[in-house]
């Protein structure tokens, strides 16, 4: 989830630390029907993995695009460097923050 923006692991973070703060979760980046422009990116180039890290990784790469509206792969990798899991699918999450940052991702 988001706190204020910055990325924090949801289940390690006590619920005092959020008192006063921004939560954004994975479910809070759409607008209604439309998609977050990273959720999209996502989707649009089949980068998912399951459950637990494609919020991680999309919540991720909000913050990054964020702080850094055109990241290289590199960034890309030193932003998402908190996400251990490299599934079959790392190549594709690097072509959707970069299709994210084309789009508009910092939204
Ligand atoms: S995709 Fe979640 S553990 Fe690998």
């Amino acid at each position: 989830m988001l706190l204020d923006g910055q990325p924090v692991k949801s289940c390690i973070t006590r619920l005092s630390a959020a008192e006063g703060k921004r939560v954004v979760t994975i479910e809070g980046l759409a607008s209604g029907e439309n998609l977050h422009p990273v959720q999209e990116a996502f989707l649009r180039t089949d980068a998912l993995q399951c459950g637990w890290c494609t919020p991680g990784m999309i919540l991720g790469a909000v913050a990054l695009l964020k702080r850094n509206p055109n990241p290289s792969d590199a960034d890309i990798s030193a932003g998402l460097n908190g996400h251990i899991c490299r599934c079959g699918t790392y190549p594709r999450i690097i072509r959707a923050v970069h299709l994210a940052a084309r789009k508009g991702g910092t939204a």
